[in-house]
């Protein structure tokens, strides 16, 4: 395919707005907030912050150059710059980690539609034990959960249908900004509710007898999955990206949006939990059965409120998870359709197909008909989660870091670094190849031994 028909983001914003869309998801909504809770609050913030600039956005910009360099598929990506060397071919495994990410994110996305659906009709009011109980038996449902996946992934192909400019770049331009409000008015309702200010305390206030290995694996982890690092995410995106974007300057954008969505979620989560003296360290049902019942305490008093402060909680939590998504599924859709010369339409359907039968497989092993769909010990949900997050993940963050600082020509990497000399940012080079060539593989390394409970 020439190059010169590649589409492309037509604004900074959109470039802005469609990657943010990308890293800003379950993961800064649900992960972030039940991590901080379990490994000190203010604390493993702190360390987080540190892990995002260190880790994070290096690996962002080496995937930024990757994509911005080669202007195709990312799988295409790695080949162009990487040559004939052997570690080109991780760019596959990239993009079959993002094609089998997008199969059950997917379905948790669709949970979080079934829950807007259930505020909406005041389904969620009761006890702790009927949200367990609630949650429990929805997501064992046969039916349900796989409803809801098909319709969140039938909303992504239909963004996804009408291409970069037309559908991810308009769709992010609506969505992360209504994201943003909606995080907002809970922010301030959660702070607003009696007792708030220890939650507020428990968030700012370090408490360093905390800090330990644990909280360190733990901050450089979660840095890398919230920034949609080695999934082809950021790669594929890149290659939509024109000459003249400042791949440093938007890395490191993004990396604040980021974050900041990630301590705005937990500034609504922390107030509203600690208001009720609900520990929020629940792990990760924090957000299908402690919430709802915090927010049914927190905010039930006043009549309607509970109700409408759910629905925006779901309502948000569906567009953060929608906009990560279409990263996802552009990463599979380009592919196809660079590598098959096909149709994007027609590469967007088989991902769209190929993604509701792996979810519906995922959704139908977590209950009881899904038995027999059980490998390793684990249910065909978890093995997901399992090898594409603690296996495939740091396995193609650590050789892309290796491929970018060791292999690729430096004057490539410098090129695409300064866009040719012509950005402020040179001076910076030097530090970025230093991350990137030694400290992110040791701490990707780690992070890799620390998720197999090997460290
Ligand atoms: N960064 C997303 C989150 O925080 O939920 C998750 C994610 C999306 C990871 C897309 C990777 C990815 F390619």
């Amino acid at each position: 395919m020439a190059k010169l028909e590649r589409a492309n983001f037509g604004s900074k914003l959109g470039v802005i707005l469609a990657t943010a869309g990308s890293a800003v998801g379950l993961g800064n909504v649900w992960r972030f907030p039940y991590m901080t809770g379990q490994n000190g609050g203010a604390v493993f913030i702190l360390i987080y912050v540190g892990c995002v600039l260190l880790l994070g956005i290096p690996c962002m910009i080496s995937e930024f150059i990757i994509g911005r360099h080669a202007q195709a598929n990312t799988a295409r990506a790695y080949r162009i710059v990487g040559g004939r060397n052997p570690l080109s071919l991780i760019g596959y495994m990239s993009v079959l980690t993002g094609f089998l990410i997008t199969g059950y994110y997917a379905v948790v996305s669709g949970w979080c539609l079934q829950y807007i659906w259930a505020s909406l009709l005041g389904h969620l009011d009761g006890d702790p034990a009927f949200f367990k109980d609630y949650f429990v038996q929805f997501s064992e449902d046969p039916v349900k959960p796989i409803f809801w996946t098909l319709l969140m992934l039938l909303a992504t192909y239909l963004i996804i249908e009408h291409g970069v400019r037309d559908g991810i770049e308009r769709a992010s331009k609506l969505m992360m900004p209504t994201l943003f409000i909606l995080l907002l008015v809970i922010v301030v309702a959660a702070c607003m509710l009696p007792n708030a200010s220890k939650g507020i305390e428990f968030l700012f206030k370090p408490d360093w007898d905390m800090i330990n290995g644990d909280v360190f694996l733990g901050a450089l982890g979660q840095s890398f999955y919230s920034m949609s690092i080695a999934m082809g995410c950021i790669c594929t995106y890149a290659s939509y990206f024109s000459k003249s974007t400042n791949l440093t300057g938007s890395a490191v954008q993004i990396g604040i949006i980021d974050s900041v969505v990630a301590i705005l979620a937990g500034l609504m989560i922390f107030p509203a939990a600690f208001s009720v003296g609900v520990n929020p360290d629940s792990g990760p049902s924090l957000i299908f059965i402690t919430l709802p019942n915090v927010f049914q305490q927190a905010f039930g008093n006043v009549p309607v409120v509970g109700y409408v402060i759910s629905l925006l909680f779901y309502l948000l939590l569906s567009l953060a998870a929608l906009t990560s998504l279409m990263s996802l599924h552009e990463v599979s859709t380009s592919f196809f359709q660079e590598e098959f010369r096909i149709t994007r339409k027609m590469a967007a359907l088989i991902v769209t197909v190929s993604c509701c039968v792996i979810g519906a497989f995922c959704s139908l092993s977590l209950g009881p008909s899904g038995q027999f769909m059980h490998l390793l010990g684990k249910t065909l949900f978890d093995l997901f989660d399992f090898v594409t997050g603690q296996i495939f993940l740091p396995i193609v963050g650590f050789l892309t870091c290796i491929l970018i600082g060791w292999f690729v020509p430096h004057k490539l990497v410098r090129d695409e670094f300064t866009n040719y000399g012509t950005l402020r940012v040179t001076r910076f080079f030097h530090v970025y190849l230093f991350l990137v060539k030694y400290v992110c593989p040791i701490c990707i390394l780690f992070i890799f031994l620390h998720q197999l409970g090997l460290l």
